[in-house]
């Protein structure tokens, strides 16, 4: 694991654009794993900047999405679908057949999460899978007590994940309390792992990444087993680490 700290998020953001568009340029038809949550919104801006100007394709790009409601069908406005159209897909060369998002609304969601897993290994697996983290420490939804080993599946989220993404909806909305998501196994597999954190809030979960023991008490600690993975944190993510 290489971590990066530089010193505020519109430094993070230049740093992912660049390491997005740099992997890109190498590999034009990349295998992507994206992300939803604020922690990538100012870099699918960059990247969607990069692509309007002629200096980064993704018309040979095939995108995995982490995770998805389970109970929101991918026109809902709180979607991850959603999401990902209106943040970045809407307005790059991708080809949106090629985009990848569970579907939060099949029928059997463990058979969807079968399908899902299948489907990424026979694209041949992701090449840059793209991370936020919790403030709990999850990556994607696998929250604490994960296994380290698991793959997509059915995951009940945490009270502190629920609470904190509460922001995204209406008081008297419907918030999904279970997800699909990739499994900590799935993310382990890509060849590259870029992690992206910003903020106090993210302080505590970014110390039991980097420097906590490998353990499902803290899924994103799992990264420190990858060879290829970079943590990148603004000075307040990182202030808690010795
Ligand atoms: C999103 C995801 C989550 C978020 C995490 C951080 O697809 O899988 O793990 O990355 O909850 O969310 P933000 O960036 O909103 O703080």
């Amino acid at each position: 694991m290489r971590l990066v700290i530089l010193e505020n998020a519109e430094a993070v953001a230049d740093f992912a654009c660049d390491y997005f568009v740099d992997q890109l340029k190498a590999q034009p038809n990349s295998i992507l794993g994206l992300a939803t949550g604020s922690s990538p919104v100012a870099l699918y801006q960059r990247l969607i900047g990069a692509n309007q100007r002629g200096e980064v394709s993704f018309k040979d790009v095939t995108s995995f999405n982490l995770d998805e409601y389970i109970g929101l069908a991918g026109d809902h406005a709180q979607s991850y679908r959603h999401f990902m159209n209106e943040k970045l897909f809407d307005h790059i060369d991708i080809d949106k057949a090629r985009t990848h998002v569970p579907d939060g609304a099949a029928a059997d969601p463990n058979a969807e999460c079968v399908r899902y897993e299948k489907e990424i290994q026979a694209a041949g697996g992701i090449d840059l899978q793209l991370l936020g983290i919790g403030v709990n420490g999850h990556i994607g939804f696998n929250e604490p007590l994960s296994s380290l080993a698991s793959r997509t599946r059915v995951k009940t989220l945490t009270k502190s994940t629920i609470k904190a993404n509460s922001r995204y909806f209406d008081a008297d909305e419907f918030q999904p309390t279970d997800a699909i998501t990739t499994g900590i196994g799935t993310i382990l597999d890509a060849k590259e792992v870029l992690l992206l954190a910003t903020g106090a809030t993210k302080a505590e979960a970014v110390r039991g990444c980097v420097e906590g023991p490998v353990s499902a008490a803290c899924p994103a600690s799992a990264l420190q087993m990858h060879q290829h993975a970079v943590v990148v944190v603004d000075e307040e993510a990182a202030s808690l680490l010795s």
